[in-house]
């Protein structure tokens, strides 16, 4: 370890179980010395056990709706208050559609879906950013993380709505990021991770046969959950402070592939 956010507050949004991306954040940001406040939706409470990673990384859980800005105003004001200074990280790791969960083709969606899955998967994060940057809760050079995926940018047929939601969220990041850069030196990027066997991630039609479609493609095969906590840690660092406005393809690769050796042996 390497005491890299040492001294450093922050606000972790989304763990939900152990095999959350937000969980493996959590665990690898209190071993490098940065101290928050875990959050979820207040449904979210039930289901996992957020208390036993409170209780491992000496965190305070605050429910909040990331989708109802008065619950991000108290998130945020008492996560200011009880950790005795302004933010210098927040990951936002949510991502959720009703039109995949309840089996809906991406060419029959019922509209009411799609706008809840948009609000909880994009417009949540302007929401936070809005409260954040409103309440000057935010320190110089701090750093603001979204969690994304590459169907933002090319086609996976399976990945349904979930695909402009997060080309929404990656718009909202450069967007937003853009005032927060100029206003209050505050940088924020969204990270596109590899398919990642999490309860959002299994809940996507076909999922096992594109994360293993995927390892095979990159030459480094998937990041796994705690390589992309890792990576987190690098841009809540001090060693990131000028990458702002970025989606940062993190996939072991495959983004740049047209195809691998390992899949054309499959048709031949
Ligand atoms: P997960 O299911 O562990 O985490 C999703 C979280 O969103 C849960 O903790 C859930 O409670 C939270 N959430 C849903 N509605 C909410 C609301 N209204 N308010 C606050 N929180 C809410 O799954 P995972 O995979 O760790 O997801 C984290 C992020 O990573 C998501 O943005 C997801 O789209 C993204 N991602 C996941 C990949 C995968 O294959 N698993 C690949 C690329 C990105």
């Amino acid at each position: 370890m390497h005491n890299l956010l040492q001294g450093k507050r922050g606000i972790i949004f989304g763990a939900l179980d152990e095999n959350s991306i937000a969980w493996k954040t959590a665990e690898r940001v209190h071993q490098e010395g940065g101290t928050f406040v875990l959050t979820n939706a207040p449904a979210a409470m039930r289901l996992g056990n957020i208390a036993a990673l409170a209780s491992k990384t000496g965190a305070t859980v605050i429910p909040a709706d990331a989708t109802s800005v008065e619950d991000l105003e108290k998130l945020i004001d008492q996560a200011t208050e009880i950790l005795g200074g302004k933010i210098d990280f927040v990951l936002h790791s949510i991502g959720m559609s009703v039109n995949v969960r309840k089996g809906n083709h991406y060419t029959n969606q019922n509209y009411d879906f799609t706008e809840k899955g948009w609000n909880v998967s994009a417009v949540s994060f302007h929401k936070l950013m809005q409260v954040l940057y409103k309440k000057d809760a935010m320190n110089a050079w701090g750093s603001i993380v979204a969690l994304s995926y590459m169907a933002a940018q090319r086609v996976f047929p399976d990945y349904n709505d979930m695909a402009d939601n997060k080309a929404f969220l990656e718009s909202i990041a450069r967007s937003f990021g853009y005032f927060f850069g100029r206003d209050k030196k505050v940088r924020v990027n969204t990270i596109s991770q590899s398919p990642t066997a999490t309860r959002a991630g299994q809940g996507v039609k076909g999922f096992k046969g594109f994360i293993a479609f995927a390892d095979k493609m990159a030459p480094l095969g998937n990041a796994s959950a705690l390589d992309c906590a890792n990576y987190t840690v690098a841009m809540f660092s001090d060693l990131t402070r000028m990458v702002t406005l970025q989606n940062l393809l993190h996939d072991g690769g495959f983004s740049n592939m047209g195809v691998s050796q390992e899949i054309m042996e499959m048709f031949e």
